[in-house]
């Protein structure tokens, strides 16, 4: 399959088997979530894997009972940073100075910019900004688990605050944003897996102006 074809064999899966996925792939679909894009490469979000059995069973009645939560493989949380601060805006320009080995003006006159904006708006805008960046992230992790064949299903069915306080993310100063359960499905029992894909036309979906 080419990566159209997976990406028309993917589908927002019901039902899972509970079949482990194999490390390498998690690892990968990890890796695509970790690299993708955002703005001004801040990375406001993290992700954390759950695989403890009772965790993901604390967390499915904060889930609409969706069983995809306890019969995934990998419970996939991502989870945004509840606000901009300095010392967070500084930690990612300081590593990239370290990573790249030297500092850039217009880069540094780019940080007392954010420095200067960020900080200042509410916790809320911040975070708000910060969860779009988990998005994008997210859409990568779909689609490379997809190109791994590896189910998925995105999930904004649940309730933040309630998987907050089973993860302890209020005291790392994260906020979950939405959950990725990956695994393998259940055919025999997913209603969705032999409908046909639903997506607007190209015609109504893309304006090209020449
Ligand atoms: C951000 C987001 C949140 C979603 N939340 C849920 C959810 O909580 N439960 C669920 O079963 N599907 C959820 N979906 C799946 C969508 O309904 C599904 O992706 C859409 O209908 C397209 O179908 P497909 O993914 O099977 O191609 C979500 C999808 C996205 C992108």
């Amino acid at each position: 399959m080419d990566l159209i074809e997976k990406l028309n064999w993917r589908f927002a899966t019901k039902a899972m088997n509970g079949q482990k996925v194999p490390q390498e792939k998690v690892d990968k679909i990890l890796e695509a979530a970790r690299l993708a894009p955002t703005s001004s490469g801040l990375q406001p979000f993290e992700i954390i894997v759950v695989t403890n059995q009772e965790v993901k069973e604390q967390i499915k009645p904060h889930a609409w009972n969706q069983p995809q939560i306890t019969d995934c493989s990998h419970l996939l949380v991502f989870a945004a940073w509840d606000n901009y601060t300095e010392e967070r805006i500084n930690g990612m320009f300081d590593l990239t100075n370290e990573i790249r080995g030297f500092k850039n003006e217009g880069w540094e006159n780019y940080r007392q910019m954010l420095l200067g904006t960020y900080p200042q708006r509410s916790a809320e805008e911040n975070f708000t900004h910060a969860a779009k960046q988990a998005y994008i992230s997210f859409g990568a992790a779909i689609i490379a688990a997809a190109f791994e064949e590896v189910d998925s299903t995105p999930m904004e069915g649940f309730s933040p605050e309630a998987v907050d306080e089973v993860l302890n993310l209020k005291e790392k100063g994260l906020k979950s944003v939405l959950l990725l359960p990956i695994g393998y499905r259940d055919a025999s029992n997913d209603w969705l897996v032999n409908l046909t894909k639903v997506r607007k036309s190209k015609e109504d979906f893309i304006t090209e102006i020449n």
